[in-house]
């Protein structure tokens, strides 16, 4: 149910992009009671998400498959009720697809670029998720005052080494980042493990999740946070704090 047009000067009309017959059965299983409320995020990546550049349109027709649901299947690692910070969200994923996958939830979404951050807070407030989730105009290395997060998550973001000091220091002592990576995640994690260790990350460990549901599975690199790590020890962060949307002006134009 979209409560309001989000959809751009000249764009088509949102509308939900229905799921397709043979992604069915993992939609049901992985979007809960809300496949629904996932069909309309998806019929607003596909209109306005093209139309303002966040979403290649060449991908609006394998939405469901390559974003939608690879992204949800990494609810299975999220414990009951977590805050969770998603870094570089961009469009919204995987931190939109995990608040609707799971109402428990509590969800930041990080992002540093103006024009993602109107299309993201748009899109929560049409999809009805305000209640759960937030948007912060920020990069991550100004989110480091914030209040620790159960989870941290990011999907093509940046390499492991670059994210784990973004995004160890956004987890509390015990939770975890959760990067989300492709055919690299194996090659990544051996040239980076030594880096992730340095900045208070145990053993890195390549996860397959929805297994069963999707094909290919998704593949996620798990870093918990051990400890906390001096400072000088990792890159300082940038100057400036974060704030919510409403202060978005003391974030930095990309
Ligand atoms: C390739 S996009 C991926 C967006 C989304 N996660 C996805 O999978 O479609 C990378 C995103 O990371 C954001 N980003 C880049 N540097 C960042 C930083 N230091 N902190 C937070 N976000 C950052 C960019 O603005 C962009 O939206």
């Amino acid at each position: 149910m979209v409560n309001e047009p989000v959809h751009g000067p000249g764009g088509p009309p949102p509308g939900p992009l229905p799921v397709p017959a043979e992604f069915r059965p993992a939609a049901e299983a992985l979007f809960a009671d809300r496949p629904d409320l996932a069909a309309e995020y998806a019929g607003l990546l596909a209109t306005d998400g093209v139309v303002r550049g966040l979403i290649g349109p060449r991908e609006a027709p394998r939405l469901w498959d390559r974003h939608l649901l690879n992204c949800a299947a990494v609810v299975e690692l999220i414990p009951h009720g977590a805050a969770v910070v998603d870094v570089g969200s961009g469009a919204g994923l995987p931190g939109i697809v995990l608040a609707i996958a799971r109402p428990d939830l509590t969800v930041t979404l990080v992002e540093p670029l103006a024009r993602r951050v109107s299309f993201l807070t748009e899109a929560v407030t049409a999809l009805g998720l305000d209640g759960s989730v937030t948007v912060v105009r920020a990069r991550a290395e100004e989110c480091q005052e914030r209040p620790p997060a159960d989870v941290v998550t990011a999907r093509a973001v940046a390499p492991l080494d670059r994210l784990g000091r973004w995004c160890l220091p956004l987890a509390a002592v015990g939770g975890r980042l959760l990067a989300l990576k492709g055919a690299s995640a194996v090659n990544e994690v051996a040239e980076h493990r030594e880096a992730l260790t340095r900045l208070g990350g145990g053993d890195p460990i390549v996860r397959r999740c929805g297994v069963g549901l999707i094909d290919p599975p998704a593949t996620v690199v798990e870093i918990v946070r051990e400890r906390v790590v001096a400072s000088g020890r990792s890159k300082a962060p940038r100057a400036g704090r974060s704030g919510s949307t409403s202060d978005s002006r003391r974030a930095r134009r990309r």
